[in-house]
């Protein structure tokens, strides 16, 4: 059977998911929380980032990023997409489901569009005290529309993230239920300001 490491870079070779537009959550999340609470950029961590759209955005606003993602080909892409800024970004080939943020601290930590549930505690580990985690991606409800994973381990439940991520201030969450079934979260880890 094919693994995901094949499988995304069989994607990102025929041209999949070409787009380095940034997911307009980024953008509001951004502009709403990461800039009202970070007087200056500081250290990202963007988590299955792929061709690095948003790492990409970040390092253009000099945050300093790193890139983790199991595709060798949609590193190679993203490395070239970044031009000028290709050196503010780490780009890092790693396989997400064995994560361990080891002694990293980040003060945002993006994930977009991917789901590992076993490394959620690994995930709040790497957030420096005061640190953001932005997180967007499809829920259940998802099944009724087209596009989208079907299988329930690559689709959130219903306030899934809340739970989750319990022990971080929540900033926004929100759950779609028309078009599109996704859920959108911020939250903030308590303890000194970054
Ligand atoms: C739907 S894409 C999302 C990419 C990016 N977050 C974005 O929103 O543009 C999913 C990404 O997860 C990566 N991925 C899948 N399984 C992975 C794993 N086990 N470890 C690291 N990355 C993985 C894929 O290579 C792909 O880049």
């Amino acid at each position: 059977m094919e693994n995901e490491r094949e499988s995304w870079n069989r994607r990102y070779r025929g041209g999949s998911h070409g787009s380095l537009e940034p997911d307009p959550f980024l953008l509001l999340a951004y502009e709403n929380y990461v800039q009202p609470l970070f007087s200056r950029p500081g250290t990202a961590l963007d988590v299955a980032g792929g061709l690095g759209r948003h790492a990409i955005w970040l390092a253009r606003r000099n945050w300093r990023v790193t890139l983790m993602d199991v595709s060798e080909v949609g590193l190679a892409k993203a490395r070239e997409g970044a031009g000028r800024v290709a050196d503010q970004i780490e780009f890092v080939r790693a396989d997400m489901k064995e994560f361990n943020a080891g002694r990293r601290r980040y003060d945002l930590v993006l994930v977009f569009f991917y789901l590992e549930r076993k490394i959620f505690p690994e995930l709040m580990k790497a957030l420096r005290p005061g640190g953001v985690l932005i997180y967007k991606t499809y829920t259940r409800e998802q099944r009724k529309f087209k596009g989208g994973p079907s299988h329930p381990l690559h689709l959130l439940k219903e306030n899934e993230l809340l739970k989750a991520f319990s022990r971080l201030r929540v900033l926004y969450y929100s759950e779609t239920i028309r078009d599109r079934g996704v859920a959108e979260f911020v939250g903030r880890k308590f303890g000194a300001a970054p």
